[in-house]
């Protein structure tokens, strides 16, 4: 069995269209927990009605990120973790878990990656007034978006797109490409 964890802030559609291509798919992924910094975040209910077991603690409860990591590392320590996928986390993530799980952390990012890195990928592309943004899903490393990129589609910017337009068709991507993403991190890892 290949085991994950995700990690998402919000609101969650992201962790519910990948339990739902999981469930629909005949690979061997389980879905061992949801990490969430955010207690009262739609996602968390969604991880309930799916029946996944939720951590949810907010960094305020610990000393510092290193305390809170440190919670994270010993909680997961149960399960023989392979993958972290952070999806909609909108934590940096530090050295304590990065080393802990040195290349298993993907994260997927709602603009093409080097552009547009940070909490708003999508709003800053708008804003630029670019004619194509995207959805890039790469690995994690110690900086902001940074990490070596595993899959990227483009999504084209309409002349009649507003934020919310955009960002529906960039959702509706990123809900696809984690899913085929993870395949591929599976079958290069040889994970399954
Ligand atoms: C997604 O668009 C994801 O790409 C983005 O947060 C959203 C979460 O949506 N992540 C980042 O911006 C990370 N830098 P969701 O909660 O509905 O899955």
């Amino acid at each position: 069995m290949i085991n994950v964890a995700i990690f998402a802030s919000g609101t969650g559609t992201n962790f519910s269209a990948l339990i739902a291509k999981i469930n629909a798919s005949d690979l061997p992924i389980k879905v061992i927990s949801l990490i969430c910094d955010h207690p009262e975040a739609q996602v968390v209910q969604r991880a309930h009605e799916a029946k996944i077991p939720v951590w949810t603690h907010t960094l305020k409860e610990f000393n510092d990120k290193h305390d809170y990591e440190t919670a994270i590392e010993t909680y997961l320590a149960q399960f023989k973790v392979d993958l972290l996928i952070l999806a909609g986390y909108m934590k940096i993530v530090s050295p304590v878990l990065l080393s802990a799980f040195s290349g298993q952390i993907i994260n997927i990012h709602p603009a093409m990656l080097p552009k547009f890195p940070g909490r708003h990928g999508i709003e800053d592309a708008f804003a630029a007034g670019v004619t194509s943004t995207g959805v890039t899903v790469h690995y994690v490393d110690t900086g902001v978006d940074t990490g070596p990129i595993i899959a990227q589609q483009v999504v084209e910017v309409l002349p009649t797109d507003d934020i919310d337009s955009l960002a529906t068709r960039i959702h509706r991507v990123e809900h696809q490409l984690y899913f085929d993403s993870l395949c591929k991190v599976i079958e290069q890892k040889h994970l399954s």
